[in-house]
């Protein structure tokens, strides 16, 4: 039997379990997906017990991401990004990857058909999910404006952006002009938690129009005060739950060398949100 898992803290309400035992299921692979908590400075000992052991694949969720990556080799983009949430163990060392950055790129283009290529989109928050979503929309060969509350984090990560991708345009903000930012924007991507524990959105309703494609990376609850905005100002809406999925998805896809069973990992991922 092949054993992943995921480390974090706390991990208690994760739905990755469900998710990728959902996928062994419908695929009939021998394999169970489990979480661990180690003490917040056991992390990095933690990856090399798992690799000892034969851990097959972990992923790496807060607070760790930024930790482990600065520990094991990462590919161009993790190291990029500066975090990894998908480790892979069957080479000769452990390797860091981060999905993340696939799951907003592959959510945006299979939920909403979105042409990234020659788009121009806004991502509004600059932190751990803000670095992702927007070192994948400028691979994906976007021009990208950062709208962050703190103006110099916006500012830090267009750099690093600009610096790690070819051709990269990229451009930095603060909050207060997302009606500037957005109105001749294609797509747009809420990365910060606003709209999590309230019923609050990071973007007036004013800045949204018809022409954008909407991606919330919060995913509870799944139709946020954003999302409702933007569907009623005519714009293609995409909820976080698909941003998760598809980040576990790509997790599944290199570990196991299959095409995720997605439609079944959405069935438990979206069974598990509405518990
Ligand atoms: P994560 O890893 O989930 O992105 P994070 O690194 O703590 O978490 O980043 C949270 C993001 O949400 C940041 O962009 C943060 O803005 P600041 O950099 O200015 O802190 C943003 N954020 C959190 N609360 C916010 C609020 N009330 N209004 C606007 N932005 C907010």
């Amino acid at each position: 039997m092949d054993v992943y898992g995921l480390i974090g803290n706390p991990v208690g309400h994760s739905l990755s379990p469900p998710m990728h035992e959902a996928a062994y299921d419908a695929l009939g692979l021998d394999a169970r997906y489990v979480t661990f908590e180690p003490d917040e400075d056991a992390a990095v000992d933690a990856v090399a017990g798992a690799d000892a052991l034969g851990v097959a694949g972990l992923n790496v969720t807060v607070p760790f991401k930024r930790d482990v990556a600065a520990a094991v080799e990462t590919d161009d983009l993790a190291s990029a990004v500066g975090a990894v949430n998908t480790l892979d163990f069957s080479g000769e060392t452990v390797t860091g990857h981060n999905t993340d950055v696939e799951g907003a790129v592959r959510a945006l283009r299979e939920q909403a058909d979105a042409k990234l290529e020659g788009s121009t989109a806004v991502v509004v928050g600059a932190g751990g999910a803000g670095r992702a979503v927007a070192f994948g929309l400028a691979d994906a060969g976007a021009s990208v404006r950062v709208a962050n509350r703190t103006v110099e984090r916006a500012e830090s990560l267009a750099a690093d952006v600009s610096r790690a991708v070819d051709g990269a345009t990229v451009g930095a903000r603060g909050l207060d002009d997302l009606v500037g930012a957005l109105a001749d924007a294609d797509v747009l991507v809420n990365a910060t938690s606003v709209g999590m524990e309230e019923d609050e959105t990071p973007v007036p309703a004013a800045a949204l129009h018809g022409g954008l494609v909407v991606l919330d990376a919060v995913y509870a609850p799944l139709e946020t005060r954003l999302l409702r905005d933007a569907t009623a100002a005519g714009a293609r809406t995409v909820d976080g739950a698909w941003m998760l999925l598809y980040q576990g998805a790509a997790a599944f896809e290199r570990w196991t060398d299959e095409p995720a069973p997605v439609d079944a990992m959405n069935d438990a991922l979206r069974n598990g949100l509405s518990q």
